[in-house]
């Protein structure tokens, strides 16, 4: 599928010396802590789930609300593990919700938002919005996201194109998959950013 509607935004590599507030260390600290336990007390491994480099997701959102790149202050986390980047959002006062599909990591970012007395929102289930209309089509790319059940966006009472930053850590060779999604749903001005492993944070803008 071609991508019509997105901008590359450089980001710059200094945003690594950008220094994370007590708050987001404090948090992702625990963060850390609680997906080491879960991954040693728990019996099945969930596949899909790997985390990304927190500390770096938290310089790319001060990063871009230092630089007045955002257009307005709406948060999603696509696929939301644990949580933590959508705590970190909240930390940085957005209105910040995470989707994932794994009902045990969604009840271990609720225990950790409790944890941290936050009061964001998880929702257990699928963030493909499922009236898009090449979502078959696209659903053959990748091996990495849930592409069967139904979106989770009516319980939440916002759609996709509702959120002004979106964040995913995607699995290499995914990334087109997330862009597209974005490129037909996205809000015109929103945000999408994802974590790209060695290669850092990539951030595309809706035009
Ligand atoms: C690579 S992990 C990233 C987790 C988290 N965003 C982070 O960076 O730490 C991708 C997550 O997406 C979830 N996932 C896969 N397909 C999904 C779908 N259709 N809807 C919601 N979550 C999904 C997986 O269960 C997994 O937890």
């Amino acid at each position: 599928m071609n991508i019509v509607s997105l901008t590359q935004i450089k980001v710059p590599d200094s945003i690594r010396q950008i220094e994370n507030s007590s708050s987001a260390r404090r948090l992702i600290d625990l963060g850390h802590d609680r997906i080491t336990d879960f991954m040693l007390s728990s019996e099945e491994t969930i596949e899909n789930f790997v985390n990304c480099d927190f500390h770096l997701v938290d310089q790319g959102i001060s990063w871009l609300q230092q630089n007045h790149l955002l257009t307005g202050n709406r948060f999603c986390e696509l696929g939301s593990g644990f949580g933590v980047v959508t705590l970190l959002a909240n930390d940085h006062g957005m209105e910040a919700i995470g989707i994932e599909i794994e009902p045990a990591l969604v009840e271990q970012s609720v225990l950790l938002a409790e944890e941290l007395d936050s009061g964001v929102d998880f929702y257990c289930g699928s963030f493909l919005p499922r009236d898009m209309e090449q979502l078959e089509e696209l659903a053959s790319e990748v091996e990495h996201v849930d592409t069967h059940q139904g979106d989770i966006y009516r319980q939440i009472g916002l759609a996709i194109d509702d959120f002004d930053l979106l964040f995913a850590f995607p699995w290499p060779g995914e990334y087109g998959f997330f862009e597209s999604i974005f490129d037909a749903c996205g809000a015109s001005g929103a945000l999408l950013m994802t974590y790209r492993g060695r290669d850092g944070v990539d951030v595309v803008r809706k035009s």
